[in-house]
């Protein structure tokens, strides 16, 4: 499904694009940084999955002190064949099938993040039918505004993820009484690329208060689930290579008030991989419009979604060119007007055959890949210095 060479930096340019490369070096240390942060605290995280699922890279996370965080039955299995062990996966979803829920429970994964009160009830009935009791948590929509994009805020009332406030406790008390199910705690996740740390201390005083007034403690729960979120810098990459997971996890020990056994887990994605991939492509022609030069490359949406579906900007460099700097519309070959990576980008004077690398694509690129057009699957490449 996927190439995968070992390459000394100086190969690659020879390679067939477009390709992501990924640096395993950067992604070392980027775990070593933020299991340490999170360790002082004694807190610990699951992989997102989601971020990226190639194997090169999760076969690295997992070999870290690091559960995983599945969003679909084939995340679960494929976390587990990856080596995150599954008595550490925790599955969300808002539309879990039951075949996925009954994969879930057979394989003992840690925990069912439900979404519903009428998934509780489907997971009880499925464990009964399983004869076991299903391990879960209630995914509760805190209300809280992440101030991020309006496609990644997953915490406010109009997004369909969780429990309304209003209902949390009617879940609960469901969870609490069935027989078929061990209610396991609670998970917030209020979005995801915020860069500022405010929204998590609103989150923090939400929790306080939820722990508290819906009687956690009472009801047996031992795991508190704080969800990802944690942004990255896509304007200057190589500055800030590695996010700042020391204040993030500071801010959650400084603001929360819960019982000090909680087994409290992060999701994080995005902060994990993002730095540790590039989308490498190559110019196949250039044109100019009017007031416009736009640089034609050979990966497009199909490779990098993001700039298309949330107006997001990764930062595009050259490697084969040093001329003048120009502006450019750097643009994919999608039949799609959409289909654009970045408008007016400096970029050193650039003809065809030039390479360009598109950074902070080692989260949400690859996972998110389409064959829209009947496109073929880019390729990987795996550097390790
Ligand atoms: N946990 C849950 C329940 C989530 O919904 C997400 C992301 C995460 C963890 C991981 O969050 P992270 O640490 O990566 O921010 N495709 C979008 C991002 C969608 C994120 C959805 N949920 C993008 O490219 O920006």
């Amino acid at each position: 499904m996927f190439d995968l060479y070992l390459l000394k930096m100086s190969d690659y340019l020879s390679q067939q694009t477009p390709f992501y490369l990924y640096d395993t070096t950067l992604l070392h240390r980027t775990l070593a940084r933020a299991s340490e942060c999170a360790g002082r605290h004694g807190y610990r995280i699951h992989y997102a999955m989601k971020a990226n699922h190639n194997p090169a890279l999760t076969r690295i996370i997992s070999s870290y002190d690091m559960g995983a965080d599945c969003v679909s039955g084939n995340e679960v299995a494929e976390a587990i064949r990856q080596g995150f062990a599954a008595s550490e996966v925790v599955y969300a979803g808002v539309g879990k099938s039951d075949q996925e829920i009954r994969q879930a429970l057979d394989s003992n994964i840690l925990c069912l993040n439900c979404e519903s009160l009428e998934e509780l009830q489907l997971t009880a009935e499925i464990a009964q039918a399983m004869n076991k009791v299903a391990p879960v948590a209630v995914r509760v929509n805190p209300g809280v505004k992440a101030n991020t994009h309006k496609y990644i805020t997953t915490g406010m009332e109009e997004n369909k993820f969780g429990v309304h406030l209003a209902l949390v406790r009617q879940a609960l008390d469901y969870a609490s009484e069935s027989p078929w199910l061990r209610l396991m705690g609670l998970h917030f996740h209020i979005g995801s690329q915020i860069t500022s740390l405010e929204p998590y201390e609103k989150l923090c005083h939400r929790v306080n208060e939820l722990w508290q007034s819906m009687d956690m403690d009472s009801r047996g729960a031992t795991l508190l689930n704080l969800g990802g979120g944690l942004g990255v810098d896509y304007e200057d990459p190589e500055t800030n290579a590695i996010a700042p997971f020391d204040r993030y996890f500071d801010l959650f020990a400084a603001n929360l008030r819960v019982p000090s056994h909680l087994k409290i887990r992060f999701e994080l994605g995005r902060s994990i991989v993002a730095q540790c991939g590039k989308l490498i492509t190559r110019v196949l022609y250039t044109k100019k419009g009017i007031n416009r030069n736009f640089a034609i490359t050979d990966a497009g949406m199909t490779e990098l979604m993001r700039p298309a579906l949330y107006q997001s900007r990764h930062l595009i460099t050259s490697l084969t060119s040093n001329g003048p700097q120009q502006t450019y519309d750097v643009v994919g070959p999608i039949c799609e007007s959409s289909d654009v990576f970045a408008k007016d980008v400096m970029l050193p004077e650039t003809k065809r055959g030039d390479m360009l690398a598109i950074h902070t694509s080692g989260a949400y690129a690859e996972s998110m890949t389409l064959n829209y057009n009947m496109r073929n699957r880019p390729g990987v490449v795996v550097l390790k210095r």
